[in-house]
C-alpha cells in the first residue's frame, strides 16, 4: 500500500482551518443564542443588566437562566466578603485566602511566566468564592513615585507592563473567569482621581499609556475593562468617545464589556452613547435601604427608550457583550469547573512569585549572603519588620490565610540557630518624627549583634478605616513626598554608626528618598510589599538560599525634583487639569534623554553571581532584526539574569527617548553555564508614532540595538542601518 505523508505545512493549514472554523461556528453559535435571548427580555430586563444592583453585582434574568454577575477586588487576592451592599461583618466567613506579592512586585520578577501563575491562583480562588469577575489587573503607568496606588500597578515602561499583563489575564481567564483591566486610561494619580481632567499629546497616548492596554485587549483576550474615574481630554475616561469606541472598540475590536470604575459614570446620554456597558457603583447615599434604579443606566433609560430618544440596539449591543462574556466563561452552560481555595500551592506560588521579586539595589563588599551558621545574634529593627499589609491599601486588601512578616521570616529561618531580638526603632503614626528613645533602644540592641536587619520603607495600614494610618500607599490619597516617614533616615544613620554592615530593607509600593545615607549604605534591598510568603522570601535571599534576580520596574530617582511629572509636566494639576508636558519621556526615558543621574536605575538588580554578556550578533533586514548573543553563568552558584534589550535610533526625525525596552528574557543558569539567547525585533521596535500623519512610522537610518543588565548597565551594542 502506497503511503503518503502529508508536509507538516499542510498539516498545520488543516489544522489551522479546522480549529478557525469552529471557533467561528462556535461564535456563531453563541450570537445566535444571543439574539434568541434578546428576543425574549423586556426592556427592563436588559437595562437592569446594564447596571449594578448590589455594590458587586449586576442583575441576571432567572426566568431564561441568564445568572447575577458577579464581581469582586483585586488585583493580588480575593476581596473579603462584605455582604450584599456592605451589610456584612466577614469575621465568620471562610475568605482568608492567598495574599499574593502585590502589582511592582509582580512586575519586578521580570517573568511573564510568573504573570501566568499568579493570574492562575487569583482565577481559582476567585472561581472558587463565586466571583465571574475578578477586578484586575491595575496597569496604569507609574507615571509619579508619589502616586498612593503605584503598590498595585505594574511598571513605568509600557513594554513590560504588556508582557507581565498579558500572561495575567490567561491566567486569570484559563480558570473561566473573567478578568478586568483597569483603569482605562490616564488614572495616574490619586490626588483628584474622580475630577482631574488629563491632557496629554496623542504621541504621549500611543506611545507610553495605550501599549498596555492594547496588549492585554489583543494578546490577552481580556473579557472585561474597567474605565477610570478621571476625565481625559475633558470628557469622562468611562464614557469617552475617543477611548472608548473609537480605539478600545474600533481600532481594537474589543468585544467584551466596558465597566464603569466604582461610581464612575456622570450623564445618562454619555454613557449609552460613547460605549460603558455596565454602570458600577454602591449606591452609597441611599444605605442601607439602595436603589440601584436610580443610577445613570437605571430607570432613566427605560424612559428614554420608551420616549423614542434611545434606539433599543443601543442598549442591546451591552447586554449582548455581557451576554458574551458569559457564555464564554462558561456561566451560561454552568460548564466552568470548580476552583481551589487557600492551598498549599497556592502559597509556594506567593513565596516564589516573592523570591523573584526582591530586587537587591546594593551590595558591596558583598556582605549578601549572610552565612547563617556564623551568626548568633541578630537584631531586626524597624516596624516594618512586624507590620501587616494585607488589609491595607483599599480595595485591593485581602484577608490572608497567614501573612509572613520580616521578622518571622527570619525567624523561621533561623530556628533555634540563633538568637532574634527586635526593636520597633520607629512609630507608625500620622505625622510621627524620629522618636529618640526608641532609637537609643534600637542601636543598643543593634551594637551588641552579631547582624543587623533594618526593614523600613512605606506602610499601608491595617485597617482600612483608619485613613491616617493609611496615608502612604493607598487608595484616594498621593503621598506627599519621598521622605522616609516616622524618621527612618535619622534611625538608619544611626545604626549605620555601630554596624555599617547593616542590611536596609524597604518595603512598599515604590522609591524612597536615600539621598542622606545611601553612600553609607553597603546593602539595599528593594523588597515591595511581598504577600503572604513575603518574610519567608526575604529571608530566603539575605541568607543565599535564593539567589535575588528581581530588576526594578521602575526609576528609583535621587530626589522627588527629578522625576520628569515633577519636573516637567503638571502634577497634581492645575485648575482642575494635569497637562502631562513631559509627554513620552516618563521614566528612563527621562532619564536617561536629559542625562539625569537616578539613584537606581529601570532594570537595575543585583544578583550572587556575576553574568557575562557575549557573542552578539545581528542580522537585520527590512526593518527587522533578528539578534543572538551568550551569556554565561561566570560564579559560583546558580542565577538568573534578565537580559534586556534596548533601542536607540540615531539622528531621529522627531525627538526620541535615548533609549526603549523592546524585549527581555529571565535566563535561568548553572554556575558555569552558557546559554544562547535569540530575540526577534520586529517593526514595532523602532518604531514611533508621528502625530502629524497620525500613523506609526519606522524611519530608514541607524539604529543601536543595546543588550545589557539594566537600562544603564549596556554590555553589548550592535548598530544596524534600515533603508529609507
Ligand atoms: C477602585 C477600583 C475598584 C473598585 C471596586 C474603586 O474605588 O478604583 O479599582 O475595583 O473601587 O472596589
Amino acid at each position: 500500500m502506497k503511503f503518503t505523508y502529508l508536509q507538516p505545512k499542510f498539516i498545520f493549514f488543516i489544522f489551522f482551518t479546522t480549529f478557525n472554523f469552529s471557533v467561528y461556528s462556535q461564535q456563531k453559535v453563541v450570537e445566535q443564542r444571543i439574539n434568541q435571548l434578546l428576543s425574549k427580555m423586556t426592556l427592563e430586563e436588559k437595562v437592569g443588566m446594564i447596571h449594578a444592583n448590589s455594590s458587586f453585582t449586576s442583575a441576571g434574568v432567572a426566568r431564561l437562566g441568564i445568572p447575577e454577575l458577579v464581581m469582586s477586588d483585586g488585583p493580588h487576592g480575593v476581596r473579603p466578603e462584605h455582604g450584599r451592599d456592605w451589610n456584612m461583618s466577614n469575621d465568620h466567613v471562610n475568605d482568608a485566602g492567598t495574599y499574593l506579592p502585590t502589582g511592582n512586585a509582580l512586575a519586578a520578577t521580570w517573568n511573564p511566566k510568573l504573570g501566568y501563575e499568579f493570574g492562575s491562583v487569583l482565577g481559582s480562588e476567585a472561581n472558587a468564592r463565586g466571583k465571574d469577575v475578578i477586578l484586575g489587573p491595575g496597569i496604569n503607568i507609574i507615571r509619579t513615585p508619589l502616586n498612593g496606588r503605584n503598590f498595585e500597578y505594574l511598571s513605568e515602561d509600557p513594554f513590560l507592563i504588556s508582557k507581565m499583563a498579558v500572561g495575567y489575564i490567561k491566567g486569570v481567564q484559563d480558570q473561566g473567569v473573567s478578568a478586568s483591566l483597569k483603569h482605562f486610561i490616564a488614572n495616574n494619580q490619586e490626588t483628584d482621581r474622580t475630577a482631574v481632567n488629563v491632557e496629554m499629546s496623542e504621541r504621549a497616548l500611543r506611545e507610553i499609556y495605550l501599549p498596555g492596554f492594547k496588549a492585554a485587549v489583543i494578546e490577552g483576550g481580556v473579557n472585561t475593562v474597567m474605565g477610570a474615574y478621571n476625565k481625559f481630554r475633558g470628557q469622562w475616561a468611562t464614557h469617552n468617545y475617543y477611548l472608548v469606541n473609537k480605539i478600545l472598540k474600533g481600532e481594537w475590536g474589543f468585544e467584551g464589556f466596558l465597566m464603569s470604575d466604582w461610581g464612575a459614570v456622570h450623564h445618562t446620554n454619555e454613557a449609552l452613547y460613547n460605549g460603558t456597558d455596565l454602570e458600577m457603583g454602591t449606591d452609597l447615599a441611599m444605605l442601607p435601604k439602595p436603589n440601584y434604579g436610580k443610577f445613570f443606566m437605571g430607570d432613566t433609560v427605560v424612559t428614554l427608550v420608551n420616549a423614542g430618544k434611545v434606539p433599543i440596539p443601543l442598549i442591546d449591543d451591552k447586554v449582548r457583550r455581557i451576554l458574551r462574556v458569559m457564555f464564554k466563561t462558561g456561566m451560561m452552560d454552568k460548564s466552568r469547573k470548580p476552583g481551589k481555595f487557600a492551598t498549599k500551592e497556592h502559597q509556594q506560588t506567593a513565596l516564589k512569585i516573592a523570591e523573584e521579586a526582591i530586587v537587591l539595589l546594593k551590595n558591596k563588599d558583598q556582605v549578601l549572603p549572610l552565612n547563617a551558621s556564623k551568626i548568633k545574634n541578630i537584631a531586626v529593627i524597624g516596624t516594618n519588620a512586624t507590620k501587616l499589609n494585607a488589609m491595607g491599601g483599599g480595595s485591593s486588601q485581602v484577608k490572608p490565610t497567614y501573612e509572613i512578616t520580616p521578622l518571622m521570616g527570619i525567624e523561621n529561618y533561623m530556628g533555634s540557630k540563633a538568637k532574634v531580638t527586635f526593636a520597633k526603632g520607629y512609630e507608625v503614626a500620622k505625622d510621627a518624627t524620629a522618636n529618640q528613645k526608641l532609637v537609643d533602644e534600637a542601636v543598643k540592641i543593634a551594637s551588641t549583634a552579631d547582624q543587623v536587619v533594618f526593614v523600613g520603607g512605606w506602610v499601608h495600614g491595617y485597617d482600612f478605616s483608619k485613613w491616617d494610618d493609611n496615608a502612604f500607599d493607598a487608595e484616594g490619597i498621593d503621598k506627599k513626598d519621598l521622605k522616609l516617614p516616622f524618621g527612618q533616615a535619622e534611625l538608619i544613620k544611626a545604626l549605620l554608626k555601630v554596624k555599617p554592615n547593616l542590611i536596609i530593607m524597604m518595603m512598599g509600593g515604590g522609591p524612597v528618598e536615600m539621598n542622606s545615607w545611601i553612600d553609607d549604605a553597603k546593602v539595599v534591598i528593594e523588597g515591595w510589599y511581598p504577600g503572604m510568603e513575603g518574610g519567608n522570601a526575604l529571608a530566603n535571599v539575605i541568607f543565599g538560599k535564593v539567589n535575588p534576580s528581581g530588576k526594578l520596574p521602575m526609576t528609583f530617582p535621587k530626589k522627588l525634583e527629578d522625576s520628569p511629572a515633577h519636573k516637567l509636566g503638571d502634577y497634581p494639576g492645575v485648575n482642575g487639569t494635569a497637562v502631562y508636558h513631559e509627554d513620552i519621556f516618563v521614566g528612563y526615558r527621562y532619564f536617561d534623554t536629559y542625562k539625569v543621574e537616578p539613584q537606581f536605575a529601570f532594570g537595575h538588580g543585583l544578583s550572587y553571581t556575576k553574568f557575562k554578556y557575549d557573542k552578539m550578533e545581528v542580522v537585520a533586514t527590512d526593518k527587522k532584526a533578528t539578534i543572538s548573543l551568550s551569556i554565561t553563568n561566570t560564579g559560583k552558584i546558580d542565577g538568573a539574569e534578565v537580559v534586556q534589550f534596548y533601542v536607540h535610533q540615531d539622528q531621529p526625525k522627531l525627538p526620541r527617548p535615548e533609549k526603549e525596552l523592546k524585549a527581555f528574557q529571565k535566563v535561568f543558569l548553572k554556575a558555569g553555564e552558557t546559554q544562547n539567547v535569540e530575540i526577534e525585533l520586529d517593526k514595532t521596535a523602532f518604531h514611533y508614532y508621528d502625530d502629524q500623519s497620525f500613523n506609526w512610522v519606522v524611519d530608514g537610518g541607524k539604529y543601536q540595538i543595546l543588550v545589557g543588565s539594566s537600562s544603564r548597565d549596556i554590555r553589548q551594542q550592535v548598530l544596524v542601518e534600515f533603508k529609507p
